[in-house]
């Protein structure tokens, strides 16, 4: 079955562990038999070659990196995946589900990283904003539930804790409130559940 209609790049975000990976895959291929395209299904940073060699640098813990070097090099990233992959994806008709975003670098690097909100908004904005996101859905799960689910080794920034990971979920939340468009889904179901909220709130029943 296909749907006409303009491709949509989509964003899920939300705290590490909360289910990004998992429901950005069934979304992409969800919306890949329904609209007969094949999605393209990103993460963040990363994607692209560039951005995988920026994700190993931000992520490695053989670096010491304060928030301002990492709100530049995700934003730089985040160009990158948009001038490489998204445009022409959309160009070509094909939707777009990205696992992270502006909230992702507002929670961190803003919120939890003490940086001035408005100044990480105006970077991300001027440098890091075309094409757009159609939609964002936040992954809304508490961090020690979160923390729980995950397993295996933790990089540098899942390394700074469950109290940085708390400042990071105010985060999220204080960015959907400034942006009243976003969709929080409730991530605590099993991944049916979640799947379907997350369907649902970007208008695929
Ligand atoms: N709804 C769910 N209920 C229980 N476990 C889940 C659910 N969704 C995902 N998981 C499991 O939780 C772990 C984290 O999920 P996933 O990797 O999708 O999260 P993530 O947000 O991409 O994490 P990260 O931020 O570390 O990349 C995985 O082991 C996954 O299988
Ligand atoms: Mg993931």
């Amino acid at each position: 079955m296909t749907s006409p209609g303009r491709a949509r790049f989509i964003v899920l975000d939300g705290v590490d562990g909360c289910g990004k990976s998992t429901q950005a895959r069934r979304l992409a291929e969800h919306l890949s038999k329904v609209r007969g395209v094949e999605a393209l299904h990103l993460r963040e940073p990363g994607s692209t070659s560039a951005g995988e060699r920026i994700r190993e640098i931000l992520l490695s813990r053989d670096h010491d990196l304060d928030p301002g070097v990492e709100l530049l090099l995700f934003a730089a990233a985040r160009r990158q995946t948009l001038r490489e992959l998204v445009a022409p994806a959309l160009a070509a008709g094909r939707d777009v589900v990205c696992e992270r975003f502006h909230a992702s670098t507002f929670a961190y690097q803003a919120v939890a990283g003490g940086l001035p909100e408005a100044d990480v908004l105006a970077l991300l904005v001027r440098w890091s904003n075309e094409p757009e996101p159609d939609a964002l859905v936040l992954l809304d799960l508490d961090p020690d539930l979160a923390a729980r689910r995950r397993a295996g080794p933790t990089d540098r920034i899942e390394a700074k804790g469950l109290e940085f990971q708390r400042k990071v979920a105010a985060g999220y939340r204080r960015f959907a409130a400034l942006r009243p468009g976003t969709h929080v889904v409730d991530a605590s179901g099993d991944a049916d559940t979640v799947e379907r909220a997350v369907r649902a709130a970007v208008g695929l029943v």
